[in-house]
């Protein structure tokens, strides 16, 4: 029994070892890099923030345009939120390689898109139809385009990892009234009230001190920010060795707290992985990142010097999330790093950031036969 049990244990471990470390992913800005001809779709990716989200998924299908095909996409027609949304219906969540385009059963289907997995899209709008044609030609068109709208045409695939990531050239945007549609703006958030209010009241001091940091944490908040703001206790306990750093430290520290994207507790409770800060954008040639990994229901961030863990969700609404943690986060680059510091073993982290969940259940099935 006990030898069972050792030999079960065995196995967990190396299964969750195979969980953090599965993920190869990939990165759909490197790959769009390689190709200028569609520079203006993949600054957009990165500024609405879809390539992260991209990224940390299995089996999609990224239709892009060419830059001269831009058409109103280009030119500041639309606020970020509703390019969000222009650009979502353009990620399908299913793998269309040319291969498998061109067989399509009864030569046509309805794949659903981001968007409509987003929430946003009411009904049936957010589905994509896809059609074959006569001759071979394929085609797209949002499942509420207008009558008059006609299709977008499939030129050519740019990229395929089967069964993972294609990325398909089409002729034009897709063309839907719903995801046109204007987004109403983030509710105004005074950070420094919300703050206040749920158990950052310290913290939310230090920032409202600070102008510059204020306004940089601020000014990212509508467009992706996560927060760790240390509880009032944690503060008090870190005042006297921040006090001695300098107004450069001072600031870059503050600045660590914050990462520029949006992690709901729920992807944060199911990744591992690093992440970068402002200060990792604020400070020339300075890393200022940190591992973030999760123990059962637990958040942990790691900097290598000291560690927390996440007490409660202050808030959590795309494109903003402020979590509460137990520790004020000392970087790498302003204090001495402990070895001895380490908590129970460390699960590996992707150096890319936050990687996708695991691959195939084939994979771990795999692991498992070889260990038992
Ligand atoms: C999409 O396909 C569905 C079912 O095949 C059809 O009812 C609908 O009219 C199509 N929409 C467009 C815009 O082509
Ligand atoms: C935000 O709230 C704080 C505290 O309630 C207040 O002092 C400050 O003036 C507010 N800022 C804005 C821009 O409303
Ligand atoms: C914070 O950002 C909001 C827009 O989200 C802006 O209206 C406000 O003036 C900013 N406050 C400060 C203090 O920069
Ligand atoms: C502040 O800095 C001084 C000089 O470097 C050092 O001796 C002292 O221990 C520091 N205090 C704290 C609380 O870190
Ligand atoms: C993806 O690639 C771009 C361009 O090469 C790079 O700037 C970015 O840091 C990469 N992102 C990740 C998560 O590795």
């Amino acid at each position: 029994m006990e030898l069972l049990l050792r030999r079960l244990a065995v196995v967990v471990a190396v299964v969750a070892l195979t969980a953090a470390t599965a993920a190869e992913g990939y990165n759909i800005t490197k790959i769009l890099g390689d190709h200028p001809e569609y520079s203006q779709f993949n600054k957009l990716l990165t500024e609405t923030r879809l390539a992260g989200d991209i990224n940390r998924r299995r089996t999609i299908t990224v239709l892009v345009v060419a830059n001269g095909d831009m058409g109103a996409l280009s030119g500041g027609h639309y606020t970020l939120p509703t390019l969000r949304h222009i650009l979502e219906m353009h990620i399908l969540v299913d793998y269309y390689g040319a291969k498998k385009l061109h067989q399509l059963a009864r030569g046509d289907t309805a794949s659903s898109s981001m968007f409509q997995e987003s929430g946003s899209a009411p009904g049936t709008t957010g589905y994509v139809n896809i059609t074959q044609h006569r001759g071979g030609r394929v085609s797209f068109t949002a499942e509420d385009a207008a009558d008059s709208a006609t299709p977008s045409s499939f030129v050519k695939s740019v990229k395929e990892i089967p069964y993972d990531l294609a990325v398909l050239q089409i002729s034009k945007p897709l063309s839907s009234p719903e995801a046109e549609a204007p987004v109403a703006p983030p509710a105004p958030v005074n950070l420094t009230e919300l703050l206040s209010k749920k158990y950052c009241k310290n913290f939310a001091g230090l920032l409202a001190s600070n102008a510059d940091v204020y306004s940089n944490i601020n000014a990212t908040k509508d467009n992706g920010l996560t927060l760790f703001c240390p509880v009032d206790a944690a503060v008090d306990a870190f005042m006297p060795k921040y006090k001695n750093l300098t107004a450069k430290g001072k600031a870059a520290i503050l600045l660590y707290h914050a990462v520029p994207d949006y992690y709901s507790l729920q992807l944060l409770k199911s990744n591992s992985g690093k992440v970068s800060t402002l200060a990792t954008a604020s400070v020339a040639k300075k890393d200022y990142s940190y591992d973030v990994s999760n123990d059962r229901d637990s958040v942990l961030l790691d900097t290598k010097v000291n560690s927390a863990s996440v007490t409660a969700t202050v808030k959590d609404a795309d494109p903003l999330a402020v979590y509460a943690i137990s520790k004020f986060l000392q970087p790498k680059e302003l204090f001495k790093v402990t070895e001895d510091l380490a908590p129970a073993p460390a699960p590996e982290c992707s150096p890319g950031g936050l990687p996708p969940p695991p691959r195939s259940p084939r994979r771990w099935r795999w692991q498992l036969e070889v260990v038992v």
